[in-house]
């Protein structure tokens, strides 16, 4: 039952409407301003599309290979941390769309659900995020049990030095674990499709990737402010180099900007890069990701996977991503945005709704497959 959604605003309205906006504010807000989260959904629209005609279009592949894999679209679902707040079970919805649509699913570092839970549901499309512990001991066993659930892909996110300056949370008091006050309660009784299953579930969902850390005898509340405390720390390149020194399989880092940092990342032993500025959620004002993503691209050459998150709303989003130099793309709100606001339907609908829409697109535009060699042509400045 997804009301008539055909596009990833009407998901974005239908959660909202869901939603408490203590929560819907949470996933929809960013940093200070807001100029860089609406930067990222406007900087793609500096581009069009330069189509070749009477070509047969009946044939347009929009499969990408990456990182040793092939997918059936050259997007997967970013990390979003607590999203089992907003539907029970989010974390697993998420991973079972993935594996459904063939492309990859990031569980982040702060979900509900647990690394073992999200394997078993995508093992063989779920990559594990990590935010390191201020304890080495715990950041050593959460690489350690990805890898022994069987994750072959570990992203580390670089771009949280501090937690971001988010005023709408700041105003509508929202943090983690989250609280009845009096004004959620006010909230939930406004929103009772989200409040009537949340309690039904037993209210704060206990973080199953944390609780084996916390204090003995914690309940969910305890593990939320225990994972909050050793979660988000000082990380640095040392850091960096003892992830890769311990992780067997693909190593990404999240979050990267700067060519420099871009260059030592990859002299740091990873695999892949994603340009990105966290949804424009840490702060505000931040370069985006398609205008960095040519210069990192300049950088590096050809040979490191460069991928992009940020803003991505629409197919035609998606194809300039690839057009200015990416090899794969993420969406963290549009994904989020579907299963908050219809669960399992959801998600894929907003899945369904970025791949027919960048298939249209190709097939307006003349271009039949995602070869890097072909897309720049497709592609000018307004
Ligand atoms: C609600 C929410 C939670 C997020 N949590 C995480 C997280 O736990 N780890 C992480 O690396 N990035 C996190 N991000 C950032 C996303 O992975 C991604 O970079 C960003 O959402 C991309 O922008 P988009 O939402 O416009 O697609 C989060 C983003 C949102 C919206």
């Amino acid at each position: 039952m997804t009301g008539k959604a055909i596009n990833i605003a009407d998901l974005r309205l239908a959660a909202k409407r869901r939603l408490p906006k203590i929560l819907f504010d949470w996933i929809d807000g960013g940093a200070g301003d807001e100029l860089g989260l609406r930067e990222n959904e406007t900087a793609f629209a500096r581009y069009r599309f330069l189509p070749r005609y009477l070509l047969d279009v009946s044939n347009r592949s929009q499969k990408k290979e990456l990182m040793g894999r092939s997918y059936d679209s050259p997007f997967g679902i970013a990390p979003t941390g607590y999203a089992g707040l907003f539907r029970p079970g989010a974390d697993l919805i998420l991973a079972d769309a993935a594996r459904r649509a063939n492309v990859p699913f990031v569980m982040s570092g702060t979900s509900i659900a647990s690394i073992e839970e999200a394997m078993a549901v995508a093992p063989d499309h779920c990559w594990y995020q990590l935010y390191g512990a201020v304890d080495y001991a715990i950041t050593k066993d959460l690489i350690l049990r990805a890898q022994k659930a069987g994750c072959r892909t570990l992203v580390v996110t670089i771009d949280i030095p501090l937690a971001g300056r988010r005023e709408r949370d700041m105003r509508n008091g929202f943090g983690i674990p989250l609280r009845f006050t009096p004004g959620l309660l006010l909230d939930g009784l406004m929103h009772p499709a989200w409040a009537v299953q949340y309690l039904l579930n037993g209210g704060m969902p206990t973080m199953a990737n944390w609780a084996p850390y916390a204090p003995a005898g914690s309940n969910a509340m305890a593990v939320a402010g225990f994972a909050i405390q050793h979660s988000y720390c000082v990380q640095t390149w040392d850091h960096l180099r003892q992830f890769r020194d311990l992780w067997d399989g693909k190593l990404v880092v999240k979050g990267v900007m700067h060519p420099d940092d871009a260059t030592k990342a990859v002299e740091f032993g990873a695999d892949g890069l994603i340009v990105s500025n966290h949804g424009g959620r840490q702060y505000d004002r931040a370069v985006t990701a398609p205008i960095m993503l040519p210069v990192l691209r300049k950088a590096l050459g050809t040979a490191v996977p460069l991928m992009l998150d940020g803003g991505i709303r629409r197919g035609s989003d998606i194809l300039t991503a690839l057009c200015l130099g990416a090899d794969f793309t993420f969406c963290g709100r549009a994904t989020l945005y579907g299963a908050a606001a219809y669960g399992a339907e959801g998600a894929d609908l907003a899945l369904g709704i970025l791949r027919d829409d960048l298939d249209q697109l190709m097939g307006q535009i003349g271009c039949l497959d995602l070869d890097p060699a072909g897309l720049p042509a497709f592609l000018v400045e307004a």
